[in-house]
């Protein structure tokens, strides 16, 4: 039993979208995705796909695409990515009632994975697209998507006793409650080029993260946008399909 990531999957059974012309990785990558994925991956293990799924613009235009990630072996559980539109973001529930039993959706919430709490959210770096400002507002939703992610998590491993105040974020004591370890997806990278840490690296650390995981980063000149390795005692990993030729990584023995 296993758990595995990938990420930026981009599939696009239902609308036009070759992905070949971003390189010769993206050729046939779907087949790419499943040949390895079936060589990986058993009905045992766990995947956690970080986020942009598909290019469908609405649920109906996605629909085959998630369908071809709930017919791979093992459990899927899916972030939300900046290009999936299918997934409105205040309709996670219904779609983790849509595919109950095939496909599971992380946003504020979270998912056990042996004695570890799977926890996650799409996260947000600068990239010079929108104003510092703008940048800013959507970086601090994704921090209180992760913190509610975290707590659910944190208070549900707490029984019998007060879990304590909610860690005040940024300050120094916060060390949560209970005995919970956790891994954290982001499908962005958790730092904007050129930065030592973030807000997303500090929750990490201040929560106690085994290992952060993330995606998103397309083709060499972006693979080193941010960490990669330990810093800080967390293990940082990139998972974006490109830079896996679409592999499956090892994330748990
Ligand atoms: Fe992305």
């Amino acid at each position: 039993m296993s758990l595995y990531a990938i990420g930026d999957l981009h599939l696009s059974f239902s609308v036009d979208k070759p992905m070949d012309v971003f390189g010769r990785v993206w050729k046939n990558h779907e087949k790419k995705i499943w040949k390895y994925w079936n060589k990986r991956v058993t009905d045992r293990d766990t995947v956690v796909v970080t986020g942009d799924h598909s290019w469908g613009r609405n649920l109906e235009q996605s629909r085959k695409d998630l369908e071809f990630i709930a017919e791979l072996p093992g459990r899927k559980i899916l972030l939300r990515g900046n290009h999936d539109m299918f997934w409105d973001a205040k309709k996670t529930q219904r779609l983790n009632e849509a595919f109950r039993g095939r496909l599971e959706f992380l946003q504020n919430n979270w998912f056990a994975y042996e004695d570890y709490a799977l926890v996650g959210t799409k996260g947000y770096c600068y990239e010079g697209l929108d104003t510092y400002e703008h940048f800013e507002k959507i970086r601090d939703r994704e921090l209180e998507r992760l913190r509610i992610s975290f707590e659910a998590a944190r208070m549900s491993g707490i029984s019998g006793e007060k879990a304590g105040i909610s860690p005040a974020f940024g300050s120094e004591e916060i060390r949560p409650a209970g005995n919970r370890k956790y891994i954290m997806f982001l499908h962005y990278p958790p730092t904007s080029i050129g930065e030592a840490s973030s807000p997303f690296t500090r929750m990490a650390e201040a929560y106690g993260a085994a290992k952060v995981v993330y995606s998103h980063c397309h083709g060499k000149a972006r693979f080193d946008d941010s960490f990669k390795g330990y810093v800080n005692g967390i293990e940082y990993k990139l998972v974006s399909g490109d830079y896996l030729n679409f592999k499956p990584e090892l994330i748990l023995e």
